[in-house]
């Protein structure tokens, strides 16, 4: 078990990495950002800040050397950057789920292999072999690049309309550079829900309840607290989540992304081995944040109560929504968390609000 005074390392120094490092203050923790940008917002909250980039195999030693454990806020950190850490420091999660969840088809095969349902895809190497998978898959489907995919970016969707070429064309400049993709079903779901389940080292696990995802633009914009789901969906996906993480081997937090269809099935989406956006009304809405839970399972320390004491609805502020803040910081039981971040380019999370509700049931 770490103490407090000891340093934890966060590769990437997004709005994750900030909230990670305000948690970690709280408890007495030391922070220490890696981030390849030197204006990060997480640059803003923590006393240590290496500026380099990811495959600098030196400065990764040297930020290794100076923490006690060390953590990532984003599953596109390259493997080898772990592996470079890894004789240092311990890094949690490990080295397996990171590999799991940055690589789309490796994510769907493990989760089959693991008895967990998900859309039906096809790997998919170039425009022929994608017109191939649409014939397979139906004229209905997503096609999205394997790697580095966040918010949306790097996906087409598939219509009857739309030629192949053209849909490859869209994704090929993203596409990883061994340029392959996957197809995937488009999933007429009822809802979206997501599960952050929150593991130990000594494999104790905790879970937040499942929560509601609305998305726009295949981008997240509100979570809606609780789930407005039967409870037996509610604790299906908990369970769903609870398994992938102990299968994983998780330490530290695992978000769990779901698609809830018309006949009540469970089809998991995606996976992120760190904290959430869909658990950001944590920080508000529980007696122990997302990200606090991050910094006692990597430290070692007892996990904390997922309990919330009220429901919430979370929205995110992107792009121009943060010129509202004036009014949002007005509203009496309304949180504001602003990221720092200078410029509000559409598409960027600029922070979010989260507005607490009397707890229902
Ligand atoms: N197969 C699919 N069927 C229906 N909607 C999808 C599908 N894949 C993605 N989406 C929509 O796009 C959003 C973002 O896709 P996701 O795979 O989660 O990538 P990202 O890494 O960008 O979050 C999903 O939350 C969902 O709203
Ligand atoms: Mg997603």
């Amino acid at each position: 078990m770490l103490a407090p005074g000891a340093t934890i390392g966060i590769l990437g120094g997004g709005q994750l990495g900030r909230m990670t490092a305000q948690a970690a203050a709280r408890l007495g923790f030391t922070t220490h950002i890696f981030s390849s940008e030197p204006e990060c917002p997480g640059a803003q909250v923590t006393p240590l800040v290496t500026v380099a980039a990811l495959d600098d195999v030196d400065a990764l030693a040297r930020f290794a050397q100076s923490v006690d454990v060390a953590t990532y806020e984003t599953e596109n950190v390259p493997v080898s950057a772990l592996e470079a850490i890894l004789p240092h420091t311990p890094v949690r999660p490990g080295v397996e789920v990171l590999r799991v969840a940055q690589d789309r088809l490796r994510e769907k095969d493990y989760l089959r292999s693991i008895d967990v349902a998900t859309a039906q895809y096809r790997e998919v190497t170039g425009p022929d072999a994608l017109g191939r998978a649409i014939r397979d898959l139906g004229h209905r489907a997503v096609l999205k690049t394997v790697r580095m995919g966040y918010d949306g970016k790097g996906q087409v969707m598939i219509t009857p309309d739309v030629n192949p070429a053209q849909a490859w064309a869209a994704i090929a400049g993203a596409a990883d550079s061994a340029g392959i993709a996957i197809l995937e079903s488009f999933v007429d779901y009822r809802c979206e829900i997501s599960v952050v389940v929150v593991r130990g080292t000594n494999g104790t696990i905790v879970n937040y309840p499942a929560v509601e995802n609305q998305h726009a633009n295949h981008m997240l914009d509100t979570t809606i607290v609780p789930a407005r789901i039967a409870p037996e969906l509610a604790m299906r996906a908990e369970a769903i989540a609870r398994h992938i993480a102990e299968k994983l081997d998780v330490v530290g937090v695992l978000a769990v992304e779901m698609f809830v269809t018309h006949d009540d099935e469970i089809l998991v989406n995606e996976l992120a081995p760190r904290p959430h956006n869909s658990g950001h009304w944590t920080m508000d809405a529980c007696y122990t944040s997302q990200f606090e839970q991050l910094v006692r399972a990597i430290t070692g320390l007892p996990l904390g109560s997922t309990e919330r004491h009220s429901d919430a609805v979370m929205k995110n502020l992107i792009g121009n929504d943060i010129d509202r803040w004036r009014e949002i910081v007005a509203e009496p039981m309304s949180k504001l968390h602003l990221y720092g971040k200078v410029h509000a380019r559409p598409g960027r999370k600029m922070g979010h609000v989260t507005r607490l509700l009397p707890r229902h049931e």
